[in-house]
């Protein structure tokens, strides 16, 4: 396969997909893999902002800084610019599903079926939730990186 490309989408695009983005590009650059990683949600509240503070805090505390980071919103040419789509939630999965175009080249799937023990999971919204809450979905995000770079080495 070509050099792969990595979308994660969530809802909002400023809080897991972020952190998702984050932890692969870290656990990417750690294994050496060359990628292409990106972000984005379903809805549109949020086009153009930075992450969410707590988002930024958690990621810094992890070692990236995710200030620079913008949402957008997905649309059909990811499916296609893409080589993989990992959508956060359930809810996330079956909206790409709605959305996903006839011509789709991109392999869809949930993010948490990569982590063995959290298949069919998904990772919990943290946006009304505390600084704990964010932990939490760093933690989920990061062993879905992990695990994601060890599947696109073996499949390299
Ligand atoms: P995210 O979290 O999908 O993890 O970025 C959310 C952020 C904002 C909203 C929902 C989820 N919102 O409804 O504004």
């Amino acid at each position: 396969m070509h050099q792969p490309s990595v979308l994660f989408v969530c809802l909002g695009n400023i809080c897991r997909s972020p952190l998702a983005e984050a932890a692969f590009r870290q656990e990417a650059q750690r294994a050496g893999l060359a990628v292409t990683v990106d972000s984005a949600g379903t809805g549109n509240w949020h086009v153009g902002s930075a992450p969410d503070p707590r988002a930024i805090a958690q990621a810094s505390g992890s070692g990236v800084d995710i200030s620079a980071y913008r949402a957008r919103q997905v649309n059909r040419a990811d499916f296609t610019r893409f080589t993989h789509i990992y959508a956060l939630d359930a809810n996330n999965l079956s909206d790409l599903r709605k959305l996903r175009p006839s011509d789709a080249t991109a392999h869809l799937g949930l993010l948490l079926d990569e982590v063995p023990g959290l298949q069919g999971q998904s990772v919990a919204d943290p946006y009304y939730g505390g600084p704990e809450d964010f932990a939490q979905t760093w933690g989920e995000v990061t062993q879905a990186a992990r695990a994601l770079v060890a599947r696109l080495q073996a499949e390299g």
